[in-house]
């Protein structure tokens, strides 16, 4: 397996002049957008790590799962489906032209914006530090790592130049969806694309949905096991955005990125995949990211299709 990771690594160093890094959000543009780093955690606890895997960089989109896991566990599948839907959009991950046009201004699914935003704010606790803790002990238990904290300077680049997802935000308010204080969310919202992560710890994640709800090195259930059945469908149908169909036929795994260039993917029954490298294609995805992928899934013939 060691072997095979490395050899990923180094067919997906060819395509790292490819892409650029995110750039609507400064702190994230001051990266070496050459780095490429990859981890693998099987089921039963094994690691194998290559390239800058030990480079922490900020979650992003791939929060959105868990977030969505907290959130069904607060409330309920009712709770949460009446008011964010299960379609893919087609559209870009910020896009705001299907609140408008669909009859119930319901953000489409819960990995866009829009749906990840009204997800956030179905989350309890007392205040917006209470919320904030309880979703990064969620991501510290399924990580298996007390270590995982935020990244201060991108969280304040975030809320700083944040106007679409506040226009986002602002819509599913006057549209009922979103519950609570607008700001008040959108911090949380922040705070959470801003948790900085490992490869290691998105491998870990991916792989308790991997085993269905079991920590690879805990052993403990920390996840239900409905629960991970529901988030591993979105991110078939949504988690890579409009770029999920050709990440389907060409890779065949539930997967999740995120704009600082991070995917988790997960293969069911045997293992997450964590890859990390900051150039993104024009959909968002981290291009060097998908090659290591692509390649492990056609060497290994992991695709569940
Ligand atoms: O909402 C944003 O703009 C970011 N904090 C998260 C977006 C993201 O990672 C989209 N993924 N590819």
């Amino acid at each position: 397996m060691q072997k095979i990771l490395d050899e990923a690594v180094d067919y997906a160093r060819n395509f790292l002049h490819q892409g650029q890094p995110a750039s609507y959000i400064p702190e994230l543009a001051k990266v070496n957008s050459q780095l490429l780093g990859a981890a693998i955690v099987t089921t039963e606890g094994k690691t194998y790590y290559s390239g800058n895997y030990k480079q922490h960089f900020t979650i992003q989109s791939i929060s959105k799962p868990i977030a969505l896991i907290l959130a069904l566990k607060d409330r309920s599948e009712q709770y949460v489906f009446s008011r964010v839907g299960m379609e893919p959009t087609g559209d870009a991950f910020n896009s705001i032209i299907k609140l408008e046009t669909s009859e119930s201004s319901k953000p489409l699914n819960p990995l866009i914006n829009a749906g990840a935003i009204a997800i956030d704010s179905f989350i309890k606790g007392e205040t917006v530090e209470d919320k904030f803790n309880r979703l990064l002990n969620f991501f510290r238990l399924l990580a298996d790592n007390n270590q995982i904290t935020y990244d201060v300077n991108v969280y304040k680049s975030e809320d700083s130049t944040g106007f679409k997802n506040r226009a986002l935000a602002n819509f599913i308010k006057d549209a009922g969806i979103l519950n609570g204080d607008v700001e008040e969310v959108l911090e949380l919202y922040f705070k959470q694309c801003s948790i900085k992560v490992s490869c290691k710890d998105i491998a870990t994640i991916a792989s308790v949905l991997a085993s269905n709800g079991l920590n690879p090195f805990s052993k403990k259930r920390v996840c239900e096991k409905h629960y991970t059945r529901l988030v591993k469908t979105f991110m078939v149908t949504c988690g890579m955005y409009d770029a999920s169909g050709e990440f389907a036929v060409k890779v065949g795994l539930p997967a999740k990125s995120g704009v600082a260039g991070g995917i988790m993917a997960t293969v069911p029954e045997k293992m997450g995949i964590g890859v990390y490298s900051p150039n993104l294609d024009e959909k968002g995805n981290s291009v060097a990211g998908m090659k290591v992928l692509e390649y492990l899934s056609n060497r290994l013939d992991l695709s569940i299709f």
